[in-house]
Formats: structure tokens, sequence, C-alpha cells
């Protein structure tokens, strides 16, 4: 099975959030299984500097007339990462597109390029190609976009299929829905897509262009990073405006839970942590909180439950939420520590509650991966109480540093964590804290939870334990990935 992902960022070159994570860890976890997986990237600075021993495949023509008409190139070789070292990864060689400063999206401080559709657009129409026989060595037969930056590759596939020049089938993951890639009618011109496809039935949405809606229609099949995200998006709340497509196809929809890279994320052998640590020898968590809290200035006493936040600070993470219950964290004795940059609202609320609690609370602002490590390997509790959560992967990797996940029920966090009932914790079940309505009373009983466990030092323990047991791993996700391509080619046959 030869299987082509496209995508926009890649652990650890290109990151904004977890979708770099999955597609650093899934192509590997499928060649462990088997399969002949590559990826197709946009060609950044940040990753033709680490390609290494670069073919070159053949050349792309963009369908419009900018840029002289110029033609981009497909290079492929290896990343220059061990977690990379056994996946042949394609750049997509353009370099009055793709050689810029910023993140993959923008200019860093929050202005989409201007022309991001045509960015993207050749991003799937590479790929489309690639499925057309480009490149007489290699070939898929299955092409896995990733959001909506690999949404036209869906399109651009679809057609092809049609023209009968290939017969791959599309595979597309929704990572956020609520990004969509939403352009306008006259850049939907220049992506030399036949007129067909503006339409409801195609990639119109309310009159605009949508690379996410492309992908929804023309995929062969759809699916989302945890099984609960895969039925919300089929609502209104959470449906973005696409809820009625994705219900029309909910034959073709499906859950497959991100796993854990095992090589980036293990405690036992984390050289970015101050002492390692595993279930059976448990003292380095210690030694690693300790150290954490004095990086933070905190005062430094294990007596102090360490509660921790890694994230982005967006309206979609709920951070909000913990503002409004920091002092009440602190007077019932708690830490905390905030990882993080986004809202300047938000990050001047973490800098005040630092500033009341100089000794008990910090922000550090920015993206450190190492600090991330750090946190999640010295904090106790790792809160998310985010308002959607397609499947997070924050929890999963507190869950293995031993750090007990204190979740709002929504999207993979509902379906990875479960919450310390009586019940739950009799049956042996509970490893972290959920609460439901995204209401700060409602987080504050979940808080109060965590300090009641804290006090029972032996409860405490066996919950930590069976969380950091919970396995969550990628070769069990690739099953299913692979189950889910031999459907689609079944179906297109
Ligand atoms: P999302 O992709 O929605 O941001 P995820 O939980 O799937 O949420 O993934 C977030 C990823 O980004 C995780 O790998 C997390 O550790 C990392 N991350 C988020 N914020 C920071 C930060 N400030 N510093 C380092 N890593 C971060
Ligand atoms: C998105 C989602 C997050 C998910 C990640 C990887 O960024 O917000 O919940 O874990 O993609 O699939």
């Amino acid at each position: 099975m030869r299987v082509l992902h496209v995508g926009a960022e890649i652990h650890p070159f290109v990151k904004t959030g977890g979708l770099a994570d999955v597609i650093g860890a899934l192509p590997a976890a499928l060649r462990r299984c088997g399969a002949d997986a590559r990826v197709l990237l946009p060609g950044l600075p940040a990753l033709l500097a680490v390609q290494r021993e670069a073919r070159r495949v053949g050349t792309v023509q963009p369908p419009w007339q900018a840029h002289g008409g110029a033609r981009a190139e497909l290079l492929e070789g290896t990343l220059d990462a061990p977690t990379l070292a056994d996946v042949p990864v394609i750049l997509l060689r353009h370099d009055a597109l793709y050689a810029r400063a910023g993140t993959p999206y923008g200019d860093g401080s929050g202005h989409a390029f201007i022309d991001n559709h045509r960015r993207f657009a050749l991003l799937g129409l590479a790929a489309s190609r690639l499925a057309e026989g480009l490149d007489a060595q290699w070939a898929p037969d299955v092409v896995h976009g990733h959001d909506w930056h690999a949404g036209l590759a869906c399109a651009y596939l679809a057609f092809a299929r049609r023209a009968a020049k290939s017969r791959a089938a599309s595979v597309f993951t929704i990572h956020n829905l609520a990004f969509q890639g939403l352009f306008t009618r006259g850049d939907f011109n220049e992506l030399g897509l036949p007129p067909e496809a503006w339409s409801l039935e195609g990639l119109e949405f309310h009159g605009q262009l949508s690379f996410m809606k492309a992908a929804l229609h023309y995929a062969d099949r759809i699916t989302t990073v945890s099984p609960t995200y895969a039925r919300e998006i089929q609502g209104v709340e959470l449906g973005s405006g696409l809820d009625g497509l994705l219900r029309g196809r909910s034959a073709h929809v499906s859950g497959v839970l991100n796993g854990v890279d095992d090589a980036v994320w293990d405690p036992a052998a984390d050289a970015s942590i101050a002492a390692r640590f595993g279930v059976r020898r448990m003292a380095g968590k210690a030694a690693c909180k300790a150290a954490l809290q004095d990086e933070c200035g905190l005062e430094v006493r294990d007596s102090a439950p360490l509660f921790s936040a890694v994230s982005r600070l967006t309206e979609q993470k709920g951070l909000q939420l913990v503002v409004e219950v920091v002092d009440e964290l602190v007077a019932r004795g708690g830490q905390l520590v905030v990882l993080g940059s986004g809202d300047a609202a938000l990050e001047a609320a973490f800098r005040a509650a630092a500033a009341r609690h100089p000794r008990q609370v910090t922000l550090r602002q920015g993206y450190d991966e190492a600090l991330s490590h750090r946190v999640f390997a010295g904090s106790d509790v790792t809160l998310v109480p985010s308002r959607f959560e397609p499947c997070g992967l924050t929890q999963m990797y507190a869950l293995r540093y031993g750090s007990l996940p204190l979740v709002r029920r929504t999207g993979g966090l509902a379906d990875t964590v479960v919450d310390c009932t009586i019940e739950d914790l009799a049956d042996g079940r509970a490893t972290g804290f959920m609460f439901e309505r995204f209401e700060a009373d409602d987080l504050r009983r979940a808080l109060r939870r965590a300090f009641t466990l804290w006090r029972r030092p032996r409860e405490w323990r066996a919950v930590r334990q069976r969380g950091m047991e919970q396995h969550f791993g990628w070769d069990e996700a690739a099953r299913r990935y692979l189950a889910l391509y031999e459907q689609a080619l079944a179906t297109i046959a």
C-alpha cells in the first residue's frame, strides 16, 4: 500500500500545533506496519534546509499566470531528524510562494499570506499529479490529506479520476473544523478547476471558496482525530456550518484517535527533563517537580499540588476559565505554571495572576519545546479546559508523564481521560478529572476533586500509575488507517 500524506507542518521542524506531531509520527507508524507511506509538504525554508540526498522527482505547472508561469519542483529525500530517518519526504519547491519568514500560513503576527489560495492549491495539485503518475518511480494508491491546507488535493484528484488519469483514493483528516481556508470566487478562477466545481455540490460555501468543503465533498473517506469529535461535528454546535454535509456523508465519516510518539514522549528516556522516571521508579518525578518549581521561581514545596497548562492561548483552549479560578487554586494551596502564548488579554491576565502570587503562579510566555517536556514531567495536574478539542495531545502527554489531566468533557478529551468519580475510583478506572459545562463553577468542582484526591496520596499514586500505563499508540491508529485505505480503494475500484 503506497500512501501519500499531504500537510503543512511536521515535527520537529515546522510546528504550530498538534498537526505537526501527527504528520511527524503517523507516516513512520504506517511504515512500521508495512505500508510505503511518504509525505508531501510545501518547500518551506526550514524544511529545504534539512532535506538530505534530494532526488528531483519532476515539476508541476501552476494553473495561474502569476510568477511568470514559473514551475514548481518536487524534491524527495529524508529530513534530518532521528524520528523521520525512515520516511521519504517530498518538498514542493517554489520560492516565490514558499520562501518566506513566518509560519506556514502567515507572517507570524496574525496576518495570513494573501496568496494562500495559491500556496495551498499548488500543494493539492502536486499531490494529484503524483497520483497521476508524475514520478515514474513511485505513485500513491491513496492520497491522505490533513486539514484545509490539503483540501484541494481531494478535488484535483476527483477530477483526475473522472478523466481516467488516476486510480488513487483519497482520505481526508479533519484536525480542526474551525479553520476552513475560505477565499473568494475570483481566487477560485485561478485554480484551474472545472467550472462545475463552483457549486453547492462542490467547493462553494455561502458564496466563498472553501478548501475544507472541497475536502469534505470530494474525499472518498473523511476522518477526524477522535470518535467523540466525529460525532460532535455532525451537530450544529461544533459543525461550523458544515454539519449538514457531514451528516449526509456520515457513512464515510469516522474518528481515529491520535497516538503518542514514544520516540519523543517517554519519561524513562527523555533527555530534556531533570531526572528520568517510570511507573516502577517514581523518584525522578519528584526531582523534576522541584527542578520545575525552582526554574519557574515558585516556592519549592513537594506538598503543593503543581497545576500546569501547555497551550496556545486562544479561545478554543478555554484557559479564561483558569483565570477565573486561579485565586481559589492558590488559596487551596496549589501552584500554577502556564506555558503558552497567543491572545494578549489572556497573557495579561496570567501575568496579573503571577504578580498577585509571585511564588505560586507563573506564566512562561512563548513556545518552548524542551520546557514543555519539563512542565509535563514536573507538574501534578495538567489543565485542558477546552471549549472544543478535536483530539488534544497534551492530556495524553500529561498521562504519560504522571501529570493527571483535568479536562472538559469534549472531543478527544472525553475519549482519553476517565474522571475520578467515586465509582470509577472504586473500579480502578479513573485517570484524571473531568467537568461538563464550560463554566468556572464546573471547573471549580473538578479542582476540588483534584485537591481531595491530593490529600489521599495512596489513591493519587494509584490513579497516576494507571494514567502512565495507558497506551495511546500510533501503531493502533496506523492499523485503523490502513483498514480505511483498503475500504476506500475497494469502493472506487
Ligand atoms: P492544538 O494542535 O490544538 O494546539 P494539541 O494538544 O493537539 O492542540 O497539540 C498542541 C501541541 O503543541 C502539543 O505538542 C503541545 O505540547 C505543543 N505546545 C502548545 N503550546 C506550546 C508551547 N507554548 N511550548 C511548547 N509546546 C507547545
Ligand atoms: C488540532 C486540534 C487538536 C488535535 C490536533 C492534532 O490542532 O486542535 O485537538 O490534537 O489537531 O490532530
